[in-house]
């Protein structure tokens, strides 16, 4: 039966989600509000508002595809990230709060020249975009449908110094040289049951899953990154919270020096990175 108002709407909502989500209060405010087109400010300043058949109907569906695991962020169609707000299509990886985190690191040093792999909603070009206006960004992805999200979330936020590239790792940019290469690759390995549950049920294998080990991705991208980096350019990458060390070691064997991991609000190493003096 249709609740009366959005109090007992809300009230239903969370009730629905309390035994498939971790956050059915939070969600429910967020499909609530998408329904209704109020903000979810709103929702709790006029819980006696009465509620729409209409908006009752949207909430219903979207409600019932939470239900059955489909993250919010693909039923919204919008994640924030740092200070800006993304289209999100199942087509991309819902960018992640530690991701934030690589944004922060690569954003201490200036550069006028950037290399993102694996650019998926384009949530960290167009974070090192907004910061440096003058800075040219090529952003490569081997999917398509994922650049397509990440142009027109560029676009929508009036961008325009950002290329973005499709291809394989480096294979579209030839022989360029960049200040700053950033990577958040996939490098979850094939036997890790991680995007096996929750949300990332839902999204794109292709942006988790890296191969047997989970270090494939990173491999390449450390591997080549020499032959793309002025002197004194940097690269900072993300990686699983067991694969610090390993990812230190091979920046060391790369040449790399200064190499540091970040760690994330979990208290994981979450992101390294280093300096490379003499390129390849
Ligand atoms: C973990 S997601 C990161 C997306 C986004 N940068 C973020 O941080 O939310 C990894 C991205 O790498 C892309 N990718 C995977 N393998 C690739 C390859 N060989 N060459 C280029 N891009 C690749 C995937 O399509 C996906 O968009």
């Amino acid at each position: 039966m249709k609740p009366a108002t959005l109090a007992e709407a809300r009230r239903w909502g969370i009730d629905q989600l309390a035994a498939t989500s971790p956050s059915a209060a939070i969600d429910t405010d967020c499909l609530l509000a998408a329904a209704t087109g109020l903000d979810p400010v709103q929702l709790r300043a006029w819980p006696e508002t009465p509620l729409e058949a209409a908006a009752w109907q949207r909430f219903r569906h979207s409600l019932q595809r939470r239900q059955a695991g489909e993250p919010v962020a693909y039923l919204l169609g919008r994640r924030g990230f740092m200070d800006f707000d993304l289209a999100i299509t199942p087509a991309v990886l819902i960018p992640r709060p530690e991701t934030e985190h690589l944004v922060e690191a690569a954003l201490e040093q200036p550069t006028d020249r950037v290399l993102e792999l694996g650019t998926g909603s384009g949530c960290i070009a167009i974070a090192l975009a907004r910061a440096w206006p003058d800075t040219r960004i090529d952003a490569v992805d081997r999917s398509p449908e994922a650049l397509t999200v990440a142009s027109a979330n560029a676009d929508a936020l009036g961008l325009t110094s950002i290329r973005f590239l499709a291809g394989d790792w480096y294979t579209p940019v030839a022989t360029n040289r960049y200040g700053l290469i950033v990577s958040n690759p996939p490098y979850i390995a094939d036997h890790e049951p991680e995007p096996d549950r929750d949300d990332a049920r839902f999204e794109p294998r292709g942006a988790l899953r890296a191969g047997a080990t989970g270090l494939e991705a990173l491999d390449t991208i450390i591997a080549e990154a020499p032959r793309h980096l002025r002197p004194g350019g940097r690269i900072w990458l993300e990686h699983g919270h067991h694969q610090g060390a390993a990812i230190r070691e091979r920046l060391g064997a790369q040449g790399f020096s200064g190499i540091e991991s970040r760690c994330d609000l979990a208290g994981h190493e979450r992101v390294s990175g280093g300096v490379l003096e003499d390129p390849a």
